[in-house]
């Protein structure tokens, strides 16, 4: 499986900031990745790829990035954008961010309103929007500040500008997300506490610390792993294995709640020379499941599986419901509109809700449709892996998208047998 897309942006940003050369391996090569590092070279730091998945990063040190010349385009990668904004809000330039027409049209008031109160300018289109300038300045407060929404690319914006604000910044989520920047900036030597009470989880950066340059191996993507999970566990006489998938618990509830739908997996824990990152081995077989509610506190800790738990539950037995889940709609597409209308043209049923979803599984997905992915790569790889299931072929277009974070996906479904037509590569 590729490198895990959220661990690899974080460790180039992390690694320009260190003092030193860093080396990565398994770096993700997907488009998301390399924009962000394109970005960062942009401003200064020297980052070389020596072979496959393996980069070296000269950093420069918190603070040491320059203005670039030019306006930054993050092309489809959230990720990317939002976390440069923070490391670019503690540096005293000034950069234009863009991005496509998917990014374009997400908001980044959510990361702009804390740096904005640390002390950074930005003016974006529509209030809220790419394009979008940022003046950064080394001159930030720190601050202590509650999440509106459980995001770890708000959070780890904050902690990124955070770095260069002197004393301690303090982070509170109403429930916990993804912990990569916390285990990552510790392992460069940055001074982070979690604790977790009744008032949510507390994170505490002290700020101002010289990061050190480190070797960062970046575990298999468990986002990836769950494309061809889904197809093992709905076809027929399939068996796959998975090596070195990342189990951070804040990444792999999916597979929490495809065991509880009857799934057969196996997971054996990889005894770690992965940084601060669990790991196992994982096993999928054919199964017969069953539909389960999804505890909505569960969704942040799977937040960009629900695509192919949809298509899972559209082959289960009974009803798969979420709730809880709204910020789907804020993703590279509206996730919860792509997957009913995309179920539905499949002929499976399907209520959508406000806020989540009920799939009523079938025996057979009829198929025979044409899927808009609409610059989202996991509508577009959950759709054809539901094609694995159906009577007639489905078509998914724009499929370049999946280049973003999956891009041998097509190389490696049709390894496994799949029969996939017109897809690069
Ligand atoms: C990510 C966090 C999640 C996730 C995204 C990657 C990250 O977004 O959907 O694909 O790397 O921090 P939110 O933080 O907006 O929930």
């Amino acid at each position: 499986m590729p490198g895990d897309k959220s661990i690899s942006h974080r460790a180039l940003i992390a690694a320009a900031l260190a003092v030193g050369e860093t080396r990565i391996s398994g770096l993700l090569e997907g488009d998301d990745v390399l924009r962000t590092a394109e970005a960062l070279r942009r401003m200064g730091a020297d980052i070389a790829r020596e072979h496959d998945g393996v980069w070296h990063v000269h950093g420069l040190g918190i603070g040491g990035l320059h203005e670039p010349e030019d306006v930054l385009d993050l092309g489809n990668a959230g990720t990317g954008v939002r976390l440069l904004m923070g490391v670019t809000a503690c540096h005293p330039i000034t950069v234009h961010f863009t991005g496509d027409e998917s990014l374009r049209r997400r908001p980044m008031g959510r990361i702009a309103s804390p740096l904005k109160e640390m002390g950074a300018a930005i003016v974006a289109r529509d209030g809220d929007k790419l394009p979008l300038t940022l003046i950064g300045s080394n001159d930030l407060v720190p601050i202590t500040y509650t999440t509106p929404v459980a995001s770890a690319q708000i959070k780890s914006a904050i902690m990124f500008a955070a770095l260069g604000a002197p004393g301690e910044t303090i982070i509170t989520e109403a429930q916990p997300t993804r912990d990569h920047s916390e285990r990552l900036l510790r392992q460069f030597g940055a001074d982070i506490r979690s604790e977790t009470s009744e008032a949510g989880h507390r994170i505490t950066l002290v700020g101002q610390p010289e990061l050190k340059a480190t070797r960062i191996r970046v575990p298999g993507d468990p986002s990836s792993a769950a494309f061809a999970v889904v197809a093992a566990l709905i076809t027929p006489n399939s068996e796959v294995r998975l090596r070195a998938i990342g189990i951070n618990p804040r990444r792999a509830a999916l597979f929490d709640c495809l065991r509880e739908m009857g799934a057969d997996l196996t997971m054996t824990p990889v005894e770690g020379t992965y940084n601060e990152e669990p790991l196992a081995d994982i096993v999928a077989r054919s199964s017969a499941l069953t539909g389960i509610a999804i505890p909505p506190e569960r969704a942040p800790d799977m937040i960009d599986e629900f695509p192919i738990l949809a298509i899972a539950a559209a082959r289960a037995s009974g009803t798969t419901r979420f709730d809880g889940v709204r910020e789907l709609r804020l993703k590279e597409s509206d996730r919860l509109a792509g997957i009913v209308q995309g179920l539905s043209a499949c002929g499976v049923n399907v209520e959508e809700r406000d806020d989540g979803l009920s799939v009523h599984g079938t025996e057979t997905i009829a198929g025979g449709a044409t899927i808009d992915a609409k610059h989202d790569h996991r509508i577009a790889m959950s759709f054809l892996i539901a094609g694995l299931s159906a009577s007639e072929p489905v078509h998914v277009d724009g499929v370049d998208t999946i280049n973003t974070s999956f891009p041998r996906f097509a190389e490696i479904m049709r390894d496994l047998g799949a029969d996939l037509q017109n897809v690069p590569r």
